[in-house]
């Protein structure tokens, strides 16, 4: 295995070029907004924190490199894509004199906010996996950030040590907000966080308002699982073995047999006249607004016999009613190079689960689309639902997650 120390030293002419491409490639898709985090991305030697991998994937704005699998193959560390450590780092608007704890190790990221809080402030790195702890501390030193306390532990109690934090920056995906991460924060302090509400992740900036967190910002990714004690496994109801997969994320009652018999029976198609568009939002739309709600998940094989359609290879919104469901689809509206959003559904309530779809898919047209978007809040586990905003209630370990959409002007 190659270590950070024998990098071939003719990369770095290359690496510097990958570099600027890099940077011009995240202003250009937005990731990037400041001089400050331009200026990271710029001159961290990123391929530093990932010596074995090509330098062309290290420096490309959207890919991940993964370090680290489980036995099951499954990525478990990784140095996060580029794109969306602009997005966080934007999201978390550091400054010079911060004192920030990022969840997760790598190296590369504690490197962009140590030169991001500068000389007076502090960076803590914590892991919960020492060989990753053990290579990020090689990395940094290699890379001149020797600086960073790197932590070995599960970051579920935080990092008491070094608190109080202004910035607490997880780099791994979340179901829930351990109360150390708000208790160890400052007076004014936000923490930005991959957090997955019903199966959907977005990394959101929340603050703190009082007792409870609330967002600020929230934008779509994609991480490596939260293990330890904050680990949370999605619940996969196998529809057709594991073939079609209905992902749910909470501890809900189903009618297993009847959704998989569902599957088999005709299905029911309702077009909306929506244009399928801004599909993040729109997902996490229906995500939140679904009493019974999974992702269905199909392989290659029932999508190209036509049992599901194509919507469901990444896992598409699925709203279940009893042993019915329906999921989204599209089709080409005549004449144009754009989509109308419609509806799947099979079962026995198969027209009423699919009206109810479709009827959601309108009101976020009419109401959302292009708006400001969901506020999410989270409030300790154990408040009353009557100190609750209203919204689409989601209870974890932790936290009671509210999540409500305001009605605002277009922008
Ligand atoms: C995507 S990687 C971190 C990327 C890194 N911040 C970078 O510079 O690109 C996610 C890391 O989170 C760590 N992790 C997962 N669960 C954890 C936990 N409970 N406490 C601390 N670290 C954890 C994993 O071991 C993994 O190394």
């Amino acid at each position: 295995m190659t270590t950070a120390r024998d990098v071939d030293t003719n990369a770095a002419p290359r690496a510097d070029e990958l570099r600027t491409a890099m940077v011009a490639a995240l202003r250009e898709m937005g990731a990037i907004q400041t001089e400050p985090v331009a200026d990271v991305f710029r001159t961290v030697e990123r391929h530093l924190f990932a010596p074995d991998a090509p330098l062309e994937m290290v420096y490309a704005a959207n890919s991940a490199v993964v370090t680290k699998r489980d036995e099951a193959g499954l990525a478990i560390s990784s140095l996060s894509a580029a794109h969306i450590q602009a997005v966080m780092l934007e999201q978390a608007q550091i400054r010079p004199g911060m004192r920030v704890l990022e969840v997760g190790s790598g190296g590369c990221n504690a490197a962009y906010l140590t030169k991001l809080v500068g000389p007076a402030g502090q960076v803590t790195s914590v892991d919960i996996d020492p060989d990753i702890v053990a290579s990020a501390k090689a990395h940094l030193a290699a890379a001149g950030y020797d600086q960073v306390n790197v932590v070995l532990a599960d970051a579920e109690n935080g990092v008491p040590d070094h608190a109080p934090y202004d910035r607490v920056i997880v780099t791994a995906g979340a179901w829930d907000l351990p109360p150390a991460w708000s208790d160890q924060l400052n007076g004014g302090g936000q923490i930005v966080v991959p957090f997955r509400v019903r199966g959907l992740t977005r990394t959101v900036a929340f603050e703190r308002d009082g007792d409870h967190l609330t967002s600020r910002d929230y934008r779509l990714c994609g991480f490596v699982p939260m293990q330890g004690i904050g680990a949370h496994t999605e619940r996969r109801v196998p529809l057709d073995g594991d073939e079609v997969v209905l992902r749910v994320d909470e501890d809900k009652a189903l009618d297993v047999d009847s959704l998989a018999a569902a599957l088999r029976s005709p299905r029911l198609e309702l077009w909306s006249g929506v244009e399928f568009d801004q599909v993040d939002e729109l997902d996490f739309w229906i995500g939140t607004h679904a009493p019974v709600f999974g992702l269905l998940t199909a392989q290659d094989g029932p999508i190209e016999c036509g049992l599901v359609a194509p919507s469901a290879k990444r896992g598409v919104p699925t709203l279940v009613r009893g042993g019915s469901f329906a999921y989204r689809t599209k089709r080409p509206i005549d004449g144009t190079d754009t989509f109308e959003t419609g509806v799947y559904a099979h079962g026995p309530d198969a027209r009423a689960v699919a009206e109810e779809y479709v009827e959601l898919l309108r009101r976020w047209d009419r109401d959302h689309r292009g708006r400001r978007g969901a506020v999410i809040e989270a409030y300790p586990a154990g408040t009353p639902s009557t100190a609750l905003p209203q919204g689409c209630v989601v209870d974890k370990k932790h936290t009671r997650v509210v999540i409500s959409w305001p009605r605002t002007q277009a922008s």
